[in-house]
């Protein structure tokens, strides 16, 4: 049989050509993808990235559930008028124990990567209850539930398990405590609080909301305020050499 002859045999037979284009470009991807896998310097380690608290963690999951990722990303691309803006660009390792990954896709509100420490405790608890309170012209809705709804933790420590499982290196002691770590975290319990450093070094222990729910439990809203209080707080940037970043 011909050259000529082989290449009919695709060019007149669509699902022979589209098979053939699969193979080829499955080739291609794989050669380019799965090295991305086994390197291990595909995200570099960077000091002061540690995985999530179980508290943070808890707050993390009433962000998606409430779709905050819907209007706010939380990638700073390395541009100067975000870099301006928001603060040094992220970096991957910032959000290598993100799993899923918030980076989002819209931003109808400002990007969020570096919020925490931005505004204090109280602002936030005004802010997620009546937006308008604090930022007048502002289109985002309020969340009033989240600081009358108490914190379910009833599953943290499944919640801890699921991310070991996806390579967040959890320690089994770790989830074991999670549930109480979370209550220390938001509560400034004294007497479990080293314990929770040494898990979760430069942690923010204190009451996010100082307003405990009529139970006298953690809100929904002392979670998300204590994960947004973490956002791009684990690196020091100080640290560098200036000339990383691009000011
Ligand atoms: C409909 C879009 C929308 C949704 C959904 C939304 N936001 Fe916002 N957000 C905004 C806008 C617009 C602003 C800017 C004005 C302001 O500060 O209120 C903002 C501002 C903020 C800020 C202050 C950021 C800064 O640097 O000033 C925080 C923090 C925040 N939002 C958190 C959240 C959280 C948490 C959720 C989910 C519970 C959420 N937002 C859901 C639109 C939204």
């Amino acid at each position: 049989m011909s050259a000529w002859a082989k290449h009919k045999i695709f060019e007149t037979n669509p699902i022979i050509l589209l098979l053939g284009s699969l193979v080829v470009i499955s080739i291609g991807g794989i050669v380019e993808i799965v090295p991305l896998f086994y390197l291990k310097n595909t995200i570099e380690a960077v000091d002061g990235v540690r995985p999530y608290t179980p508290l943070e963690l808890a707050g993390r999951n009433i962000y998606v559930r409430e779709g905050c990722y819907n209007c706010h990303s939380q990638m700073i691309r390395s541009l100067r008028d975000e870099v301006e803006r928001y603060g040094h660009y992220s970096l991957a390792a910032e959000s290598m124990y993100d799993r899923p990954f918030q980076w989002g896709s819209k931003r109808t509100g400002p990007d969020l990567a570096r919020v925490g420490g931005k505004y204090s405790d109280t602002w936030h608890v005004d802010h997620l209850n009546a937006p308008a309170s604090v930022v007048p012209a502002t289109i985002m809705p309020a969340y009033p539930w989240l600081a009358e709804t108490e914190l379910d933790l009833r599953h943290i420590s499944e919640d801890l398990k699921v991310q070991q499982m996806l390579g967040v290196p959890y320690t089994d002691e770790m989830i074991e405590h999670a549930a109480q770590d979370a209550v220390t975290q938001g509560t400034l319990d004294p007497a479990e609080g080293d314990n929770l450093l040494a898990r979760y070094p430069n942690a923010n222990i204190r009451n996010f909301t100082g307003n405990p729910t009529a139970t006298g439990r953690l809100s929904e809203a002392d979670a998300l305020i204590a994960y947004l209080q973490s956002l791009g707080t684990a690196i020091d940037f100080n640290l560098y050499d200036d000339s990383a970043n691009i000011r």
